[in-house]
């Protein structure tokens, strides 16, 4: 079981040791990785000129942009709640950057009460996030919100 305290703690240290989005996401990227298991890729989006862009990763290379609404990040994104999708191939217009991912996990990340980010995690296996594992990244998520400089 991941324990998601520490992981929030970590996330936590991460943000207050480096403010800038690059290096604390990229930090960030790694501690999701390592820390969870059957990840195949963990990293964000960010809010670029109206639509998300590519951020700070883990994993296989990914489409650069996605448009608001469209897509497992950018509905999480525009509907500004998380999304846990346990079988990504029955999600409608789901955008599928690695052919090994089964599952996803999209939480929104605020700045200033908006939303300007998504944290993205897929899995190769169907159904990987639980109930537990949502409320642990939103906690996660959280940590990184009012520390990060977003330029
Ligand atoms: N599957 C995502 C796209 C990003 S990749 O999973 C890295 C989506 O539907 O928004």
């Amino acid at each position: 079981m991941v324990d998601y305290e520490l992981l929030t703690a970590q996330i936590r240290e991460t943000v207050q040791a480096e403010p800038w989005f690059v290096p604390a996401l990229s930090n960030v990227s790694a501690l999701l990785m390592e820390t969870l298991p059957d990840l195949n890729w963990a990293g964000f989006y960010i809010l670029r000129g109206g639509e998300l862009v590519l951020g700070p990763f883990q994993g296989k290379p990914a489409c650069i942009h996605i448009a608001l609404g469209k897509g497992v990040c950018g509905t999480a994104f525009s509907e500004d709640r998380p999304q846990n999708v346990p079988d990504v191939h029955a999600f409608p217009g789901h955008i599928a950057c690695d052919s090994a991912s089964n599952s996803e996990m999209v939480i929104p990340l605020h700045a200033g009460g908006k939303p300007v980010a998504v944290m993205d995690l897929d899995s190769p296996l169907l159904n990987r996030f639980t109930a537990e594992d949502a409320a642990g990244l939103q906690l996660a998520a959280q940590a990184l919100e009012p520390l990060i400089s977003w330029i």
